[in-house]
């Protein structure tokens, strides 16, 4: 489809706050108020744009330093099924940093500044990839869970309020269900075999179990920009109402698989309707985003590698499309 020629209108995007005239605000107000997209021409506020970006490359940055955990275990497949699953999955993961790249290169954010905003750790990435992948049952345990938690937190963003983020997260949510499935697939498997597998099964569960309800982030008292998110309908639950969500639906995985989950807190209350959990350990959680957790400098000294090793590509597309749209031999 072709659009029309642009017309002479005025520019309303990212003009600041003070300068916009108040029926943007109220445009923009109304827009959030009916649940309707906000799209990348639109006026906005510059604290939406400024939150959107810093939430869409926090999740670009995690599709693709995620890759490392599991890409530790493709050389190491036990056979040329769990390779070609694993591989797959891998280049899922990238494929998934490639379209939220894309949706925060409409706020007016270039992909070589996030790259550099991710590798001088003044952006993140979640907290899990800082984890160890130590047994194959790890890529199996990743897939359950980590995928599985993924899914509940990202379900909700297909109906986020900026139009780019949202379509994004409806084409990545059907892929995480089949890396959710794969995951709960191989462990099925392992569970089915030998007492050696089923033990490591359990050792996998009890390493991931904390640090995936740690991904909803913090409790909802300490999470203060939340409120703001949700008034903005970027986010649409909260950070407690999804990691609910997420135990009382693992809790019967869990069981139909025969793996323990590691919380003698963990039961089932009558009168609330969910599972009753304990507390996350909260300290490690914040050291593991300060920089402190067990892999943290060795995912970034990989991705840093492998930016630079890259960098040819990099240099030969430009140069291709600088010939390719006439401007002559680079
Ligand atoms: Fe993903
Ligand atoms: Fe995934």
């Amino acid at each position: 489809m072709t659009s029309a020629p642009a017309e002479a209108a005025p520019d309303r995007r990212r003009a600041p706050d003070e300068a916009a005239p108040e029926e943007f605000q109220a445009a923009f107000d109304a827009t959030i108020a009916r649940r309707d997209r906000i799209e990348p021409r639109d006026w906005m506020p510059e604290g939406y744009r400024r939150t959107l970006v810093r939430q869409i490359a926090q999740h670009a940055h995690s599709e693709v330093i995620g890759m490392q955990p599991e890409g530790n275990w493709i050389g190491r497949a036990p056979s040329l099924r769990r390779k070609a699953i694993l591989l797959a999955k891998v280049q899922d993961e990238a494929g998934h940093g490639l379209y939220l790249y894309s949706a925060c290169e409409t706020l007016g954010v270039s992909r070589a500044e996030l790259t550099e905003l991710l590798l001088s750790g003044r952006q993140k990435y979640s907290s899990i990839f800082n984890y160890p992948t130590l047994s194959y049952a790890d890529v199996g345990t990743i897939g359950w869970l980590v995928d599985g938690a993924a899914i509940v937190n990202q379900v909700p963003l297909c109906r986020t309020s900026y139009g780019p983020y949202g379509r994004a997260m409806i084409r990545i949510c059907k892929e995480e269900s089949f890396h959710q499935r794969q995951g709960y697939e191989l462990l099925m498997t392992m569970m089915r075999g030998t007492e050696a597998q089923r033990e490591m099964v359990q050792e996998s569960v009890n390493r991931f179990w904390w640090p995936s309800l740690m991904m909803f982030g913090p409790p909802d008292d300490k999470s203060p920009n939340s409120a703001r998110s949700m008034a903005w309908g970027i986010k649409r639950n909260s950070n407690d109402e999804l990691r609910q969500k997420f135990v009382d639906m693992t809790v019967p995985q869990a069981d139909a698989l025969g793996v323990t989950l590691p919380d003698p807190g963990l039961r089932w209350n009558e009168e609330r309707g969910h599972y009753d959990f304990s507390e996350p350990d909260w300290d490690e959680f914040a050291a593991v985003i300060s920089g402190n957790g067990p892999c943290n400098a060795q995912r970034l000294a990989r991705r840093r590698a492998a930016h630079e090793e890259g960098a040819w590509v990099r240099e030969a597309a430009l140069a291709f499309a600088n010939r390719s749209a006439g401007g002559g031999a680079a």
